[in-house]
């Protein structure tokens, strides 16, 4: 079975007194702040050194990936306009915050003429399903608009890659009979869905047009520490929050929807291989290839926290899907990339980090 790689629950820092040091320039909202830190980081995987960009830096992915890729012995900076994000997230180590927003173009200019990123990891964005069929162009804002605003200003630069966090769960529809491939029709229902299909054909116009290196990494449902349990996906997180609080959650239709449960510290070394890897081509899936449905994976909630609660079943959610499951044989064989952490061991590391929260 899969080894225990890392207790994520330990990462969980807080910015030193130094934060409030940090230049500010200008003033208000649209503003960024930034610092030099000193890095002296053994060099594990070609990192130390390197300039590195993670977008969306201080939300629940980017923060794994900033914290690893800073441990590397990286320079990271983060851009986040801290949304839903927050700066707590952030490891103590970075070599700049930019609190800004992807559609601001002017601030966008600033921060990479400043900084110099030669890889840019692109996690920012909208990301709420229900938001997106609320709100399509809000949503196409941040998650078109704001992707072309860094596209743009990776080219103005020299960036050398870009790896983009794409959605297995929401581009592929109901595969039923075997895990999806990348080479499976792409049918997104929703605009959150469309916008990720529609961000992995700019960066292919981007590659061809301007020879930015671009990869997709089409994230199955990622689980982990620091995930909002107010989201509307996060399960693991939802559910964990709820019985700590004492409350029965809620499961929507009979619980026999089939999901691929990624743990985030497996999602972020898949963002390494795909930034180190000689060659990439287009889109990676990275999933587990298994399939647990949400009764067991409520059992297994259960079962770490120690709780006897009996959920309440609710209404099937109009559009969900019954099966979502992905292969990622693709990344293995070109990225070296393979899943290591066993469900149970990573819902042991999540349950732990929502136990220990304040
Ligand atoms: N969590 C999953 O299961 C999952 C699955 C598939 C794909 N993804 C993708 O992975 C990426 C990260 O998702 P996450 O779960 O960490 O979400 P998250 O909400 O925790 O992180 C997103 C971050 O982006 C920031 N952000 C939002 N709008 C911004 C803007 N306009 N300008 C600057 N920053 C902005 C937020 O403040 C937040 O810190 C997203 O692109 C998401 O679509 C996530």
């Amino acid at each position: 079975m899969y080894p225990r790689k890392t207790n994520l629950a330990r990462q969980r820092t807080r910015l030193p007194d130094r934060d409030s040091a940090l230049c500010l320039t200008p003033g208000g909202e649209g503003s960024w702040l930034s610092v030099t830190a000193p890095l002296g980081k053994p060099d594990q995987k070609g990192f130390a050194g390197r300039r590195l960009v993670v977008t969306g830096g201080a939300g629940f992915i980017g923060s794994h990936l900033a914290h690893r890729l800073a441990a590397l012995g990286a320079h990271v900076a983060v851009i986040d306009d801290l949304s839903s994000g927050s700066r707590e997230n952030l490891p103590a180590d970075l070599a700049g915050f930019f609190k800004a927003d992807i559609r601001d173009r002017p601030t966008l200019g600033r921060v990479f003429s400043e900084f110099r990123p030669e890889i840019v990891f692109h996690q920012a964005a909208q990301i709420s399903v229900s938001v997106s069929v609320r709100e399509p162009a809000h949503d196409a804002s941040i998650n078109i608009m704001g992707l072309l605003n860094i596209l743009e200003e990776c080219i103005v630069h020299g960036v050398s890659r870009f790896v983009f966090a794409s959605s297995g769960g929401t581009l592929y529809g109901e595969v039923s009979d075997r895990p999806a491939r990348e080479r499976d029709p792409l049918i997104p229902k929703s605009p959150y869905g469309i916008a990720k299909q529609a961000s992995e054909g700019y960066l292919d116009f981007f590659s061809r047009e301007h020879g930015l290196e671009s990869v997709s990494l089409r994230y199955a449902n990622v689980y982990g520490p620091r995930q909002d349990p107010q989201g509307e996906a996060g399960v693991v997180a939802i559910f964990s929050n709820l019985l700590l609080s004492g409350q029965a959650p809620t499961i929507f239709g009979d619980g026999s929807q089939v999901r691929d449960y990624i743990h985030v510290a497996d999602v972020v070394e898949a963002n390494i291989a795909a930034a180190l890897a000689a060659e990439v081509s287009a889109a990676y899936n990275i999933g587990t290839g298994v399939g647990t449905d949400v009764n067991t994976l409520y059992a297994k909630v259960t079962k770490a926290l120690g709780a006897k609660v009996t959920p309440i079943y609710g209404p099937a959610r109009p559009g969900d899907l019954q099966r979502s499951i992905l292969d990622a044989t693709k990344a293995a064989a070109e990225l070296g990339w393979t899943p290591s952490i066993a469900l149970d061991e990573g819902i042991k590391d999540a349950v732990d980090w929502f136990s220990q929260r304040p």
